[in-house]
């Protein structure tokens, strides 16, 4: 029987976390309760125990959690970890790392997917504080079951009242089925600038950060896919899952992705690979007297290109940064590199692309088929390029 980790805080709506452990049950999942210090005062965790059949947790020092490391044991064998009801400062403690009980350090051990119902007061919910950590949480990836407007248990009328316990279970199962979607393949993104050097100190490159690629990268890990992230050079810290491959130019990342290729099932091209590189490039640096006044420059090879003539059946996805006609341009880039999906964006467009934490997209699909995104989160638009992916996948396979 799969088992979930149902975390438990001290809301006025704790009551009805006894009725979602009755709905996980009946859906056929074991269920593991997590109290902090203060729900266990609201409600005795004799109820949990006996509702769950499990001994409820509550401190990572007690008796019942000293026999293994309990938090790490537990991590590795959930599905899922939903807190429900979430007090603000459960939300707040997540939101910035502190892990100061059993609740709290599981959340900092779980590679499951977690889900969090919050539960509070409108003016607590709508404190700028408190939807400035449901943002960062939501960054990490971490789901939410947005309460809903009602009465409140403070007497006012207003959002805070936790989501009803069939959603909040409903928004579990979906996830943890959105957890396995991908499992079984071996997916290939590549991410950031290539780095074409004419010598130690001095190269062609562009201002690609690449978060595009590595929020993919983690996106497809979440969904359950082996991941093979190869990487130009970029400062962000790569997924602990994947298989992280560094290169610094076009010809090396060629060569990594020609390696894995014939093992991927998927590959997104999201790195920013220089069209360009120096005919010549020197082990030493040039002196500035000896710089001859033409560098030979000459076009990279193009690798996308390349792939596409090789993919057979597998699924290729490439970006297109275009300055105008952007859907035209991408759709003619699509035929020719014969892609399964292409995702355009304007890159003249301020604060969205290159470097922003931002993007706005068109998928562009080979049958004419194009979704205009808004202005979303790299982490959304990972999801809405996964999405699609997942549709290619079914319709081929
Ligand atoms: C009767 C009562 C009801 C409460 N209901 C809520 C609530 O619904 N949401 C919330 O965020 N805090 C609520 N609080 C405040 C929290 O219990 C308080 O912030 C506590 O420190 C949270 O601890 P925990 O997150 O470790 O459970 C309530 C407090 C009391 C005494």
């Amino acid at each position: 029987m799969e088992k979930i980790a149902l975390g438990v805080c001290s809301s006025i709506s704790i009551y009805k976390a006894c009725e979602m452990i009755r709905i996980f049950q009946d859906k056929k999942f074991q269920v593991q309760v997590i109290l902090t210090q203060n729900a266990s005062r609201m409600i005795s965790p004799l109820l949990f125990s006996a509702l769950s059949g499990h001994k409820v947790l509550v401190d990572p020092f007690q008796e019942e959690a000293s026999d293994t490391i309990a938090h790490v044991a537990l991590a590795k064998e959930i599905s899922l970890f939903c807190v429900a009801p979430a007090t603000a400062n459960i939300i707040g403690k997540l939101a910035s790392g502190v892990a100061d009980d059993f609740l709290s350090t599981l959340y900092m051990a779980v590679e499951c997917p977690v889900l969090i119902a919050p539960a509070m007061n409108e003016a607590m919910y709508l404190h700028r504080q408190t939807q400035q950590n449901i943002h960062k949480l939501k960054a990490f990836g971490v789901k939410f079951v947005e309460p809903e407007k009602g009465y409140l248990a403070c007497r006012d009328e207003g959002w805070g009242r936790l989501a009803a316990p069939e959603k909040i279970v409903e928004a579990g199962i979906k996830l943890m089925k959105k957890s396995r979607s991908l499992k079984g393949k071996t997916v290939i993104v590549t991410a950031g600038p290539t780095q074409e050097s004419l010598d130690p100190v001095r190269f062609l490159t562009n201002s690609s950060s690449g978060k595009m690629g590595y929020e993919l990268a983690e996106e497809a890990l979440r969904r359950g896919a082996e991941v093979i992230l190869i990487s130009g050079p970029t400062h962000i810290f790569p997924p602990r899952k994947a298989a992280v491959k560094k290169v610094q130019t076009a010809r090396e990342m060629e060569k990594e992705i020609l390696k894995h290729f014939a093992n991927s099932d998927i590959v997104i091209m999201a790195a920013a690979v220089s069209d360009l590189r120096f005919a010549e490039s020197t082990p030493h640096k040039i002196k500035k007297e000896t710089l001859s006044e033409k560098i030979e420059i000459v076009p990279t090879q193009d690798i996308l290109q390349k792939l596409g003539r090789k993919k057979e059946g597998r699924i290729l996805v490439g970006f297109s940064a275009e300055t105008e006609n952007v859907v035209e341009n991408a759709q003619k880039k699509m035929r020719k590199k014969n892609l399964d999906l292409i995702v355009a964006n304007n890159v003249l467009d301020e604060g969205i692309g290159f470097g922003s934490d931002f993007n706005q997209v068109s998928l562009i699909s080979p049958g004419g088929k194009i979704v205009h995104s808004e202005r979303k989160s790299k982490l959304e638009i990972s999801q809405m390029i996964l999405d699609k992916v997942e549709d290619i996948v079914g319709k081929k396979s």
